[in-house]
């Protein structure tokens, strides 16, 4: 794939503003927006749940790339593909059957994508990459925006491609934590086609600059 993305996390978005901040992603050349669900089990920290996503899918005009840090997720499929998901993506490490996961999110409509902790290798995905629309590597480790890149995430990226390529597999890379414009261009380099930026984006002083400007760098 050629077009690269950019997915701002509605996580580091401003809640009591969360229309303007939608508005204003819808307004930007941003491609996604990227959804953090998180339940306080699997990551420790809550972020948020079905009401405020269904406030941001009210008002957002790009796809829902929804990120479900929670444990047992297949319980929740049908919600998420009900209030408008494109993409559900999972954690491998919280899903003891994730190729039945992975065929239920698409029993729904939705792409299905798999999220890789910092600690897990890619080759877990040797024999999945085929069921796989998106694989989401974690360049920080779960829980919470604003937190440093993990340099050892290019590496897992550029094996990543390879797999993906030796499988000739269509499936998405996605980047996600500590992500701007200073790594955003190596990321691409090395193979990533979206990428996911929280706090380097809302925490400027122009978001929709700044999304211009991380697009810019990935062209
Ligand atoms: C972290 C989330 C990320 C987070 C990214 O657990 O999955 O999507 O919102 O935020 P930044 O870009 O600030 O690292
Ligand atoms: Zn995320």
């Amino acid at each position: 794939m050629d077009k690269k993305l950019i997915a701002p996390s509605m996580l580091a978005a401003d809640f009591g503003n969360l229309q303007r901040d939608t508005e204003l992603v819808n307004e930007s050349q941003a491609d996604w927006f990227h959804i953090d669900i998180m339940d306080g089990v699997f990551v420790p920290n809550i972020s948020y749940g079905m009401p405020v996503l269904k406030a941001i899918q009210k008002h957002a005009k790009k796809p829902l790339d929804v990120h479900l840090m929670i444990v047992d997720p297949d319980r929740y499929i049908k919600s998420f593909a009900d209030l408008g998901a494109e993409i559900l993506t999972v954690h491998y490490e919280a899903c003891t059957h994730l190729h039945r996961t992975l065929q239920a999110i698409k029993a729904e409509g939705m792409k299905a994508g798999v999220a890789l902790n910092p600690h897990t290798p890619v080759s877990v995905l040797e024999d999945l990459i085929e069921d796989i629309d998106l694989v989401l590597i974690m360049s920080v480790n779960p829980g919470f925006g604003g937190q440093k890149f993990i340099e050892n995430t290019y590496k897992k990226v550029r094996q990543l491609k390879a797999l993906i390529r030796q499988h000739e597999t269509t499936t998405l890379i996605e980047v996600d934590g500590g992500v701007n414009a200073a790594n955003a261009g190596a990321l691409v380099e090395a193979g990533a086609d979206a990428l996911v930026a929280g706090s380097f984006v809302f925490s400027s002083e122009d978001p929709k600059a700044t999304i211009a400007n991380l697009k810019e760098v990935i062209a």
